[in-house]
């Protein structure tokens, strides 16, 4: 048995990213909300373990390792530690890191199989579905006469002996649980939605296959292997302990975070492979909504992907953890857009808390030689101290509890409404005018001993989503104990101690410009692999964002091969139409000609050329990059041009005359 904790535990997980292709800003969502949660979970007095991970097995990470040419081993391996890096990088990392491929995994699969087959609960039969023989795949939601969405061609009608999971048992059991247990599914809209699924009745479901290679085999049973859900959410519990999860006391997981598209399979599947192999089931399912681009969901298989890295390398990851928390609505569906991430940047993260610890700070800096003042009497009016900190204590425990149902915008609102009336409090009381006179001294020490308290009790309450800025922000103010052990039950107004020594102010979130930090971000989402930091001037690339080229030291580049360069295909193009894009002042949309079809392309050139210079003009022009959205506007492919240190783009072109077309080697 596991030893007792001092602290009560709290396990919550992510879901299990597939690995046939890398994170967008979707799946970074749900991994900064987890976070967001461990974190405050942490302040509250938990033990806390995340775990988030890789779910490599099945067909189409096979298939994407075919298409790359390497084993589905070799493929996937790759892909996962891409995973896990960016999760380190965003300092957003699980405390457990469980890939399906793990041997600790591989055992504890086996070992429920065999605990829900010997309580009765499996069963041999027949699975009939469409199968693509080129691709040598089921394909999901077909029927007789479909071909395959993958390759075109004709699908079949295949039988194949599995192992099914009985799962038509659980119906009564599965609704008794969740009448037992109505905060079992959440959203309630999620809830609804399972209730008159199982409602509806239950199938038994198919969990091997003998027609796939890449996945873990059912033991003395070759060919089956396990198929998908009878693996991954397999994990969550791999992760913690597997067969031996009384060790480590996780077990079972407190949250299981997912997204909406994934929640039958967490919250009527999972609860019943558990039920059949008598272990304790999780305490909740959340479903949070999707995040939409050009108002379709953020997919890959849509190309309207928007990547982590970018935004993080123009401005940094917490005022992409700021923006998701405080623009979403949790568990609705919400639009994702530059514009909106970059203003809510500038008027809440550099305008708003960064300025008043900025302002604070320096007052106290300038007027009271560096250390906290000591609060003068009570002054009256509207403005006086004790107002100032029943609002806070108001506020505050209003905040707690908009966290503990994870209303994360309500509780940044609610946060931002602290900053708000301290801002609107200095301005009233104006310190500088009070620094004058030397009769004011106490009621100056009153102002800026509230608004350092003020800037205390909002970094603590905003350290769950900001964890860098307000670590930064409490130490300048002399707090020794790190934010992250600080307990947010023992917060109230009054504990800043008078005569704290201060750190030297620091600017926290310097203001950008929100035209030129979206160019940047949209000519680094040009080139998804790579990692520029800061961007450089080397690559020609910059041409469809000249600020991303601004950057001063351009490092010396990579070598690399022949057969590298040849992947780039370059041909002379010829720009037929060009005009400008709405909103963006650096953007172009241009029609261009490269021999065999006319290509849309968006470029960062509107700084340096007008549409009209444009037109008839040859360029060169890389061909076979990934579509993209610029704006909304779709992308096919990139003009080439030098970059100027001011960042403007200038043209590459020919001093002899070249045929639309033509290669270029
Ligand atoms: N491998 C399965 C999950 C197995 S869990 C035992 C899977 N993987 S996935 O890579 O497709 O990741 C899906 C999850 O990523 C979603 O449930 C959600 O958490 C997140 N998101 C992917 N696209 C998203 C959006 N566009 N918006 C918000 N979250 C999104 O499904």
């Amino acid at each position: 048995m596991s030893t007792p904790r001092a602290k009560p535990k709290y396990y919550l997980t992510t879901p299990l990213y597939y690995t046939n292709g890398m994170p967008h800003i979707g799946h970074t969502y749900s991994t900064i909300v987890a976070d967001t949660i461990r974190r405050y979970k942490r302040m509250r007095g938990f033990d806390v373990c995340m775990t988030t991970g890789a779910d490599e097995h099945g067909v189409n990470v096979e298939r994407s390792a075919q298409k790359a040419g390497k084993s589905p081993q070799e493929y996937s391996t790759e892909i996962a530690v891409q995973w896990k890096q960016l999760w380190d990088d965003l300092g957003i990392p699980g405390d457990e890191f469980i890939r399906t491929t793990d041997e600790k995994h591989h055992r504890t699969v086996q070992w429920l199989f065999k605990r829900c087959r010997e309580n009765g609960f499996v069963e041999k039969g027949r699975y009939t579905g469409q199968y693509c023989v080129h691709d040598n795949a089921y394909v999901a939601d077909a029927g007789p006469g479909d071909n395959c969405p993958d390759c075109g061609r004709p699908t079949e009608t295949v039988t194949e002996e599995n192992y099914f999971f009985k799962l038509s048992e659980f119906q009564k059991k599965l609704l008794d649980f969740y009448a037992a247990n109505p905060d079992f599914i959440q959203p309630e809209s999620r809830r609804n939605e399972v209730l008159s699924f199982v409602n509806g009745g239950l199938k038994n479901i198919s969990i091997t296959r003998t027609t796939i290679r890449w996945g873990i085999p059912v033991p003395g049973e070759a060919p089956h292997v396990f198929y998908v859900w009878f693996d991954a959410l397999i994990g969550y519990l791999s992760a913690v302990g597997g067969p031996d999860y009384d060790q480590r006391g996780l077990w079972p997981a407190d949250l299981h975070l997912v997204g909406k598209e994934i929640i039958r399979f967490h919250a009527v599947y999972w609860p019943a492979f558990l039920m059949a192999a008598d272990l304790p089931l999780p305490e909740k399912i959340w479903a949070h909504g999707w995040l939409l681009f050009d108002s379709e969901k953020m997919s890959k298989s849509r190309g309207n992907v928007v990547r982590p890295r970018p935004i993080v390398n123009a401005i940094g990851i917490e005022p992409l953890r700021y923006y998701l928390l405080r623009e979403i609505v949790f568990g609705q569906d919400g639009s994702f857009s530059y514009d909106a991430l970059v203003t809510r940047y500038n008027s809440d993260l550099a305008n708003g808390l960064g300025n008043l610890a900025s302002r604070t700070l320096t007052m106290i800096e300038r007027y009271f030689g560096g250390e906290i003042p000591k609060p003068g009497p009570k002054q009256g009016g509207e403005t006086d101290a004790p107002s100032t900190a029943e609002f806070a204590n108001e506020a505050l425990t209003r905040v707690m509890h908009l966290y503990d149902r994870f209303s994360f915008s309500l509780a940044l609102e609610s946060i931002w409404e602290i900053v708000a009336m301290i801002d609107k409090y200095i301005t009233v009381e104006k310190p500088w005018s009070l620094a004058d006179k030397p009769d004011d001294r106490a009621h100056l020490a009153t102002v800026l001993y509230t608004a350092a308290e003020g800037l205390r009790v909002v970094t603590a309450l905003a350290h769950p989503v900001l964890p860098q800025a307000t670590q930064k922000i409490w130490s300048q103010l002399g707090q020794t104990e790190p934010l992250s052990e600080f307990q947010l039950d023992v917060l109230s107004w009054g504990q800043l101690k008078p005569g704290t020594k201060i750190g030297k102010p620091e600017g926290i979130f310097p203001r950008v410009d929100k035209s030129e930090t979206i160019a940047r971000i949209e000519a680094m989402e040009q080139e998804p692999n790579k990692v520029p930091e800061p961007p450089t001037g080397v690559t020609a690339s910059a041409a469809s964002a000249p600020g991303a080229a601004a950057a001063p030291a351009a490092a010396p580049a990579a070598k690399i091969g022949i057969e590298d360069f040849a992947k780039v295909e370059m041909r002379v193009g010829q720009v037929k139409s060009a005009e400008r894009v709405a909103g963006a002042d650096r953007l172009l949309q241009l029609q261009v000609d490269i021999g065999d079809e006319v290509r849309q392309i968006v470029a960062g050139l509107a700084l340096a050329y007008k549409p009209e210079q444009l037109v008839g003009r040859k360029v060169v022009v890389v061909t076979n990059l990934q579509p993209r959205k610029l704006r909304g506007v779709e992308s096919n492919g990139m003009i080439v041009a030098a970059s100027l240190p001011d960042g403007a783009p200038v043209l590459a072109g020919f001093l002899e005359d070249v045929p639309v077309g033509a290669r270029l080697k």
